[in-house]
């Protein structure tokens, strides 16, 4: 049997360190805020945001929701983030993604403050990763790397594959991987052989959004496993990309869904936050 990566306990300890730094901001007056725009009724963006209130609340950053209609228009969105983006109070923007379909998330991202761009999806951001030059780390990638650290397990000259190409997950995941010298390998919808390939990895972040795909024969032996998927089985059970039960007994570590990834996300985006506010009120 794996051992079990605890995304829970790892990401407590983050925040617990978030918490003590910004109690010693507010002994200076300074104050940390996030705003979280979220537009529609999607039920599961419904519950990402309450989680991400929840940790601000837990930390002791000031949470500012702003919860807009489906039929919001472009121009509308545009007023908000402007003028978020002109508020002092506010270090950090977060718009919940997906938007409606008839908004454009890549204008609406474009149109936030890079230094108040917390997820890290601005262009400037995300170049900034490309060349190892960033101050905001892209949240799950940057989750899954502490996962990986608290492991023990040294990343220099390992195989790492990682199975996804998103914007979000996949491509900003190889580029912390191969910051840290691993051997990066990114697999696809088009890659041939994944079986071959994945289960040269010593490490295999799985970030494909297909329930159970990656089973036991997917894996190495003794392999660190990272399940980044977040997905829903035959019986509307929440699950991985990865079928748990087949790979526990083949990994040396492996990350449970839920428990795993999902909290650490939430962690990384308070890191962020405070990095804003920290850069906002001129501490170093
Ligand atoms: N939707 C799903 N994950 C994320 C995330 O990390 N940030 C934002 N803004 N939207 C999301």
């Amino acid at each position: 049997m794996a051992n079990i990566i605890d995304g829970k306990a790892v990401s407590a300890q983050v925040k617990e360190d978030i918490r003590i730094e910004t109690e010693k901001l507010k002994a200076q007056g300074i104050e940390i805020g996030l705003a979280v725009v979220i537009v529609g009724n999607d039920p599961a963006s419904q519950v990402y945001v309450r989680n991400k209130e929840k940790a601000c609340e837990a930390v002791g950053f000031n949470s500012y929701k702003y919860a807009l209609p489906e039929e919001t228009t472009e121009q509308e969105l545009l007023a908000l983030v402007d003028k978020l983006n002109n508020d002092d109070k506010v270090d950090g923007i977060l718009v919940q993604l997906p938007l409606p379909k008839h908004l454009d998330d890549k204008m609406i991202i474009n149109n936030i403050r890079p230094d108040k761009d917390v997820d890290a999806f601005h262009p400037v951001n995300v170049g900034k990763i490309m060349i190892g030059d960033y101050s905001f780390l892209p949240c799950t990638p940057a989750g899954v790397m502490e996962l990986i650290k608290s492991t023990g397990t040294q990343i220099e000259g390992k195989e790492c594959v990682v199975i996804g190409r998103s914007n979000i997950v996949g491509k900003p995941q190889a580029m912390l991987l191969l910051h840290q010298s691993g051997t990066v390998t990114i697999c696809h919808s088009k890659t041939k052989d994944l079986k071959a390939v994945a289960s040269r990895a010593d490490i295999l972040v799985a970030a494909v959004g297909r329930a159970k795909m990656i089973t036991a024969d997917y894996v190495k032996q003794g392999a660190v496993v990272i399940d980044v998927g977040m997905n829903r089985d035959e019986n509307g059970k929440l699950c991985g990309d990865v079928d748990f039960e087949s790979v526990k007994d083949k990994a040396g570590y492996i990350t449970p869904v839920p428990g795993g990834v999902g909290p650490m996300t939430i962690a990384m985006l308070m890191k962020n936050t405070l990095t804003a506010g920290k850069d906002h009120h001129g501490v170093k």
